[in-house]
């Protein structure tokens, strides 16, 4: 029961945006986002185009660097990004230390901040000259800290990255070979996560890459500044909107429910509850990226197969849902998440990993609006005003005469 106009005219000229819904904090030149018309580019470039053409090195190049890469400078950054991949042995214990069921998502954070306690190059005299090395060592690293947190959370070895794998083929090699199943990575699997990485790889001044931005502009060294992005990410409002749409469907499954009643509980204006995976708060037509999602899903798909039933609820909501005029009328999609929540469950990714995926895609990103703020000569520090809304000067009355 804030007096909000009286608290207004009391304040002078700070403005009060909650969320910050209104207020451009920077200038950018990384990513273009077009709610009405549906429209996403990296950097110029659609999401479509760089879907179809690119892999997800290139597009963390394009987004880190600001151009594509040649085929050359492409192999040499692949490469390096290998020669980088391994963690220091005394990180490798480190993660022998969590408990077996931490949160991947809390063993990622702390070990990215770790990072600049193992490579400090960015304390030390010219951090400018180290810059390039700790983006690379991170880009590189981060993927090998998602893999392990998962093997640490299931408690098997740790498998080390191959040089002879790319990226992705990397990626899901340390997260599922073992010494007793000839494992491979799936191709198609391999093209999923290089399209969703991409899909995820930056969306403007969202909630995490806030905080990296803010923490940055303390001049806080690149990895506590994303250690800062991988917490604002955990969050089930942001990163964690996947994980909720598999827990969706899996209750439908287990308390028994139709997939009509779902959808009518979630008209019912009586009750809060809403379909996770439906409707965004910028893209009031197909998000462009579920559209490429839900073709990827497909694809996925016909290599799996429908493998459970929780295949067939998700088909069966997406279609009652999209033809529905309540869902129709308000603009309400279904949205990357629903798409990217499936396609990790078909690719038997565990659900507490999928936000530690949101964040290796999120990454470059986050990379990019990082350096961007470091060379923006009209930044300063993050510090937001506030409209102080509490108590009048008091005194203290003494402890033993408090009641
Ligand atoms: N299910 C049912 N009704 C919905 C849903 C939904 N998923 N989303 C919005 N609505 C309804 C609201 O009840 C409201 O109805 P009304 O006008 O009759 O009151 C109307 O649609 C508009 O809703 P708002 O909350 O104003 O829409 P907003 O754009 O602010 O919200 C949001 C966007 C938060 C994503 C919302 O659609 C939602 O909660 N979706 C489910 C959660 C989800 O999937 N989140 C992931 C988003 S994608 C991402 O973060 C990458």
């Amino acid at each position: 029961s804030l007096d909000i106009a009286s608290l207004r005219k009391d304040t002078g000229y700070i403005t009060y945006d909650p969320g910050f819904i209104n207020t451009g904090s920077c200038m950018s030149s990384i990513c273009y986002i077009d709610g009405e018309k549906g429209i996403l580019r990296y950097r110029g470039y659609d999401i479509a185009d760089l879907v179809q053409n690119c892999d997800f090195i290139e597009v963390a190049y394009l987004l880190v660097k600001g151009v594509l890469p040649t085929l050359d400078e492409r192999s040499n950054y692949a490469r390096l990004l290998n020669k980088h991949s391994m963690l220091h042995t005394d990180m490798r214990n480190f993660f022998r230390s969590y408990p077996h069921d931490a949160h991947p998502m809390a063993i990622l954070a702390s070990m990215v901040a770790s990072l600049s306690a193992f490579y400090p190059e960015m304390e030390e005299k010219d951090p400018e000259d180290n810059i390039d090395l700790t983006v690379t060592r991170l880009l590189s690293k981060m993927r090998t800290i998602a893999a392990f947190s998962y093997r640490q959370s299931i408690g098997y070895d740790f498998v080390d990255p191959r040089y002879d794998y790319s990226y992705c083929e990397n990626f899901l090699n340390m997260m599922f070979s073992s010494p007793v199943l000839d494992y491979h990575p799936d191709p198609v699997h391999v093209k999923a996560l290089n399209q969703l990485l991409i899909l995820h790889a930056d969306h403007e001044q969202n909630c995490s890459t806030s905080a990296v931005r803010l923490v940055g502009s303390s001049e806080a060294n690149l990895y506590a500044s994303v250690a800062a992005g991988c917490c604002a990410l955990w969050g089930p409002k942001h990163g964690g909107a996947n994980q909720a749409v598999i827990e969706m469907l899996n209750k439908i499954i287990k308390e028994g429910l139709s997939v009509k009643e779902i959808v009518e509980k979630a008209k019912d204006k009586s009750n809060t509850f809403r379909l996770s995976g439906f409707g965004h708060r910028v893209y009031k037509t197909f998000d462009p990226r579920a559209r490429i999602a839900k073709q990827m899903c497909q694809e996925v798909l016909n290599v799996e197969g429908m493998h459970d039933s929780l295949m067939e609820v998700a088909l069966e909501l997406e279609d009652i849902a999209i033809h529905d005029d309540y869902f129709i009328e308000r603009n309400l999609y279904p949205n990357i998440d629903f798409y990217t929540g499936i396609i990790f469950h078909l690719m038997r990714i565990p659900q507490q990993m999928f936000t530690v995926l949101f964040a290796m895609g999120r990454l470059p990103g986050w990379i990019a609006h990082y350096l961007e703020w470091r060379h923006d000569p009209y930044q300063k520090i993050g510090r937001p005003r506030q409209i102080y809304a509490g108590p009048e000067t008091r005194k203290v009355i003494p402890l033993s005469l408090r009641t």
